[in-house]
């Protein structure tokens, strides 16, 4: 066990920085076993009269080489160096600092500061990584300019690259060259980014909406070349989205995206140059499902956003996280709604966050959008701060209105732009423009936990007036035990007995709110009063999602059919056997024959039974199964006429969502013509969504020829594929069937697979952890322990990647208690580990508690 606790760092510590860098000069020697760091600094002190302060820079796991201050070398006795930091005394208020380091790019398996992923060379620098690079002042509300050479040998790294624009290269002696990029634009050290390599580069241009060209490249490796067309088309888009909805221009003269294999995280917004791992950028229909193609055009216009919400205007703190990220994701489903089906954009997004930021929220490590203290700020990359945060964002848009929310977020940039900012001065902008008080509304952001809305309605026919009453709560969560009223955006409307909207007028009101409406929900218990309502109305509740909350509301059975009925007229007909009904979208059928995940139904469990759960939900897939097998197979008939050659377009995307669910019930009914069927879909599919579909459902089928047959055949013919080997792993990590834990255990001996690289982690033993719940789940602990093993095993190699892998295992007070004790002891025993990273140090201890 470690002897020392990791410290606590307080948002209610803040305090401006007492130096700031003006120009930031680095100048980087890449070898083969280490990397020279040269950096120059042009500083002086943060306003402030009277005695200087120590200066005090940032820096872990760094070999200091040489340091002079104006000039001047210092020697040893001149500064102080500890594990995390040098500390030196100015003797001017403003002065020039140069430092050397030494690092090791191609011992670093964290993938945090400067590393290698196979033969590249590149950075990540969020949260605390540049810090790993040289001393320096890294925290976000110092921004500076960069100036950046890169230097390196030419045949190994032909392309060297650097935000901003290049504004001179040249040749060494001994075949190196080098590279300078200057970026106009101040940033904070955590969007700073290099990357030298050989790579191929796909070249496109944008013409902004003031006329200027933008240069657009995509860096890959030469064998992903031909996988680079959606990215890049995705790309274009966001830039004109981002125009037309927000009014932001890109501001440089070159945007890059660089692509590599092994990446903590999705991708970063590095200025001017993203860097992504390349499960967010690689995308052809042969390789890639639909699904990941959807993906792909997220993240792009996520980062692509980010320009803005997040570069020009950043975070003046870590705590302040949410600010970019909830922004820039609702941003960014915005736009997949605007370029896909809203509907169904809307009904991924919810399932997802009542699936996994719920659970979040009801664990030991919830924590508000804007949390309080931390000990290791990569573990607040989470749910919470990310979507949680972007449904208080969307929250806003839904209580301000369209055009309201457009002028308080240019208010926002315009008034920040350049500055390191915090969620307040966001809603200060949305209020000052909007004319509104929105201090309780804040609470989103200080109050962890999800809220409860418990409402009733009563109808009164002697007054025709319909009484909605309304009650939230929310439940205690660590450190904040009791919690005020938050303002809950509740969309509503009411039905009339023919599933009509009823014009609502509020008691009082003369004038008409329209059919539906938002109401605020702002007391802790609260009554709406409808006037004018001549019969018992069913009311329609939290339309679209309109809060983060859980709602009850007594439906009754009958209540719940009739709305099933008539707030989505399609639901009965689909279940009626009009899964016939061409004129349906096609993805909406297949969202509404999805069942709940089994995450969903644990997290709404008090205490689950996963066996329960697993066996009741097959079950009733089963049953849907058979009961609608005729139909199913009609529309699987259907659909393949209607199919004929691969196209990407979203309808085509959505006829394979259909026909793939469809196909996965038509394998739960045990008929050797849809067994045929699939293996013909498995070998003759032209696209990988179909492929991957009709895999699935060959490995959860006890067809254990066809299985093992279709695996191998997978395998050999992707082993070259690392993102597609990447789904074989999954597949068959997620097979619910027995043995699962056994299987994944000798996958990992596999040639494929490499504890190194997070992605093939994540498709391995994340999708087990979290994807396999019977089996990961074993009665005897087995699952537990083997998780566990991997994560002592990877907080030496990846701390951040360890700290993630934990998510199941914090979850323990859900289950039962033999097995509440069973994940207890794998915790107790990573708690016991010497050397424990402060990543899962902090998560550890806190499930603990
Ligand atoms: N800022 C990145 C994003 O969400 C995520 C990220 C965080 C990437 C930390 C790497 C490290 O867009
Ligand atoms: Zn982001």
């Amino acid at each position: 066990m470690r002897t020392e606790q990791p410290q606590t760092i307080r948002l209610t510590d803040y305090r401006q920085p007492d130096y700031l860098i003006d120009e930031t000069h680095l100048t980087f020697e890449l070898f083969e076993d280490h990397a020279l760091v040269h950096s120059r600094l042009l500083m002086r002190v943060n306003g402030g009269q009277g005695a200087l302060p120590p200066l005090v820079l940032h820096g872990q796991e760094l070999t200091l080489q040489s340091l002079a201050f104006d000039e001047q070398p210092l020697a040893v006795g001149d500064y102080q160096v500890d594990a995390h930091s040098l500390t030196v005394q100015p003797l001017t208020k403003s002065f020039e600092l140069v430092i050397t380091t030494r690092i090791e790019p191609q011992n670093n398996t964290a993938l945090e500061g400067l590393y290698k992923s196979g033969g590249m060379f590149c950075t990540q620098c969020e949260a605390e990584g540049f810090r790993k690079i040289t001393y320096y002042l890294d925290r976000p509300d110092v921004m500076s300019r960069f100036t950046t050479t890169v230097m390196a040998d030419r045949g190994a790294y032909p392309v060297l690259l650097s935000n901003g624009n290049l504004i001179a290269s040249g040749e060494h002696e001994g075949g190196r060259h080098w590279a300078t990029w200057e970026d106009p634009f101040p940033k904070p050290a955590y969007l700073f980014a290099l990357v030298a390599g050989d790579l191929y580069r796909i070249d496109d241009s944008f013409t902004t909406m003031s006329g200027r060209e933008v240069e657009l490249r995509i860096y890959v490796e030469p064998e992903n070349r031909e996988q680079c067309a959606h990215a890049m088309d995705s790309l274009k888009r966001a830039m004109r989205w981002d125009e037309q909805m927000y009014g932001r221009e890109y501001d440089l003269d070159i945007f890059m995206v660089v692509a590599v294999n092994d990446f903590n995280m999705g991708a970063m917004e590095n200025k001017g140059l993203n860097i992504f791992n390349s499960s967010c950028v690689l995308a052809h229909p042969n390789t890639a499902t639909d699904m990941a193609f959807q993906r792909v055009e997220s993240v792009v216009a996520h980062e692509y956003f980010h320009n803005w919400s997040g570069n020009r205007v950043t975070c003046r703190d870590w705590f302040q996280l949410s600010l970019k990220e909830g922004f820039t994701v609702f941003r960014d489903s915005e736009f997949s709604a605007d370029m896909n089906s809203r509907t169904v954009k809307r009904i991924e997004d919810v399932s997802f966050l009542r699936a996994n930021q719920f659970a979040e929220d009801a664990g030991p490590m919830a924590h508000p959008v804007r949390p309080e203290s931390y000990m290791e700020i990569s573990n607040f990359y989470t749910l919470t701060i990310y979507e949680k945060g972007a449904e208080v964002v969307r929250m806003l848009h839904t209580l301000l209105g369209a055009e309201g929310f457009r002028k308080g977020s240019d208010l926002y940039f315009e008034r920040h732009d350049g500055q390191a900012v915090t969620c307040d001065d966001f809603i200060c902008a949305m209020e000052d423009t909007n004319g509104v008080d929105l201090t309780q509304f804040k609470r989103w952001y200080s109050q962890a936990g999800t809220p409860q809305l418990e409402i009733e309605g009563h109808y009164d026919a002697a007054t025709s007036s319909f009484h909605l009453h309304c009650r939230q709560s929310c439940p205690p969560t660590p450190g904040q035990t009791q919690k005020l009223p938050f303002v809950i955006p509740l969309r509503m409307a009411l039905l009339d007995a023919n599933g009509q909207e009823l014009p609502l007028y509020l008691a009082g009101q003369t004038q008409s709110l329209g059919t539906e409406t938002v109401l605020a929900v702002t007391e802790a218990e609260q009554v709406f009063v409808f006037e004018q309502v001549s019969a018992a109305p069913l009311p329609s509740l939290l339309r679209g999602f309109s809060a983060p909350v859980k709602l009850a509301y007594p439906y009754s059975r009958d209540d719940r059919v009739f709305l099933a009925q008539h707030v989505d007229q399609r639901l009965l007909k689909v279940y009626r056997g009009v899964l016939a009904d061409s004129s349906l979208d096609p993805a909406m059928v297949a969202e509404i024959l999805r069942l709940p995940s089994e995450a969903y139904l644990i997290e709404l469990a008090q205490q689950a039974d996963v066996e329960a759960i697993h066996k009741v939900r097959e079950w009733v897939r089963r049953e849907l199964a058979s009961a609608l097998a005729d139909s199913f197979r009609a529309v699987f008939q259907r659909l393949e006429e209607a199919g004929g050659s691969y196209s990407a377009s979203a309808e085509a995307m959505a006829r394979r969502s259909l026909r793939n669910t469809v196909l996965g019930y038509l394998m739960l009914t045990d008929s050797s013509d849809t067994l045929l069927a699939c293996v013909r879909q498995f070998v003759e599919a032209d696209n990988m969504t179909d492929r991957q579909a009709a895999l699935i459902a060959l490995v959860q089928s006890p067809h254990e020829q066809e299985k093992q047959a279709a695996l191998e055949e997978f395998a050999q013919r992707w082993s070259a594929y690392p993102l597609v080997m990447d789904q074989w792993f999954s597949i068959q990590a997620s097979n619910p069937l027995p043995g699962g834990l056994e299987r994944v255990q000798a996958l990992m001996t596999h040639p494929a697979f490499n504890i190194r690289n997070p992605n093939k982690v994540r498709a391995l033993i994340g999708a087990f952890a979290n994807h396999n719940l019977v089996n990961f789940h074993r009665t005897d602990g087995a699952g537990y322990r083997f998780l566990a093993d991997r994560i002592i095993e990877l907080n030496q190699l990846n701390p951040q990647i360890a700290s993630r892998m934990l998510t199941p295992l914090t979850h323990w007070r859900r289950f039962d208690t033999q097995r509440q004790a069973l994940m207890k002891t794998e915790l107790a025993r990573i708690m016991a580990c010497e050397a424990l990273s402060d990543d899962v140090y902090e998560v550890v201890s806190k499930s603990l508690n």
